[in-house]
């Protein structure tokens, strides 16, 4: 639960600062409410190295609304079951005053990427999420840390601060896990009511159908008419945020897909802000 006993653990492994394969440690940080999705960046961290360490913290500087925050789901016993039986090797825990100490005034900021697109609607999110995972890896000085592709602009943000600020690891983007239906696997999916929860496939549905008018050349606005389409055919949806960029340098795209493109959509079900992601577009 603090930084020093966390430092402590991670000196004690053997291979620590050689880089090399027999003393490689992940980091896999999250905000609990675990599910499949999670466990599958578990997964892959142990494929990559020899200690994993999870972290959960419900970080309170990302969230805009207070009431996002109060409602944010906590299971931890769960939690704690799953990573476990997953063979996590430590589960960094720290209280928010551990992580933010008093008279805490130093943020990491993309300042262009963290007010574009879904930074656009939410104001000092990106900040948030910069400055906590800078901490989380310096604290736990992983060799190589993994994201979600689902939080595609998160992933953004997190490889160029990486390499602006020289941080020494390797970060890993795994790609999202799906509910059998198509729903993109996520801790707020709790919330859906069971109606909300069939509503909620409008997401996966308009990127699919945007998949394939790219895979048939159509342009970028082509797409964009029918993801916005399919979502306004679902009465219990409302589209927050729809953004097609360039994979590599995360600026809008227009007309034609020359180069592999993230399209970016969030919207809201039955009260819950959901999001989704697809790449399309030439490898
Ligand atoms: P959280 O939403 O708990 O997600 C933790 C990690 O799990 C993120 O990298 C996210 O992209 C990944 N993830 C979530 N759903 C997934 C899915 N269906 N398939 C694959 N990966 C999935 O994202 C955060 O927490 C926070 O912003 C954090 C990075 C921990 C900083 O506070």
């Amino acid at each position: 639960e603090t930084v020093a006993a966390m430092r402590t653990l991670r000196r004690g492994w053997a291979g620590h600062g050689t880089g090399q394969a027999s003393g490689r440690v992940a980091l896999v940080p999250t905000m609990g409410a675990l599910h499949a999705g999670h466990m599958a960046l578990v997964a892959e961290a142990r494929r990559r190295a020899d200690r994993v360490v999870a972290s959960i913290f419900v970080n309170p500087t990302q969230f805009g609304d207070p009431r996002d925050l109060e409602t944010y789901p906590r299971t931890l016993d769960a939690d704690r079951a799953m990573l476990e039986e997953a063979g996590v090797d430590a589960l960094f825990l720290p209280p928010v005053a551990e992580m933010y100490p008093e008279g805490d005034e130093t943020v990491v900021e993309t300042v262009r990427l963290s007010g574009l697109f879904h930074g656009a609607v939410r104001p000092g999110h990106f900040r948030g999420v910069a400055t906590v995972v800078c901490k989380l890896l310096n604290i736990v000085q992983p060799d190589v840390a993994l994201f979600g592709e689902k939080d595609y602009q998160q992933l953004a943000v997190i490889r160029r601060m990486v390499r602006d600020l020289h941080l020494p690891v390797e970060i890993v983007g795994v790609p999202t896990l799906r509910e059998a239906d198509g729903l993109a696997m996520s801790s707020r999916n709790v919330r859906l009511d069971p109606e909300a929860r069939e509503a909620a496939l409008v997401l996966s549905r308009a990127l699919d159908r945007a998949e394939a008018l790219a895979a048939e050349g159509a342009t970028v606005e082509r797409m964009a008419e029918a993801i916005r389409a399919t979502v306004a055919e679902e009465p219990r949806a409302t589209l927050k945020g729809l953004d097609i960029v360039d994979a590599e340098r995360f600026t809008p795209v227009v007309r034609h897909l020359t180069r592999r493109a993230g399209i970016m959509l969030s919207a809201e079900v039955g009260g819950v802000l959901l999001i989704d992601q697809r790449e399309v577009g030439p490898e």
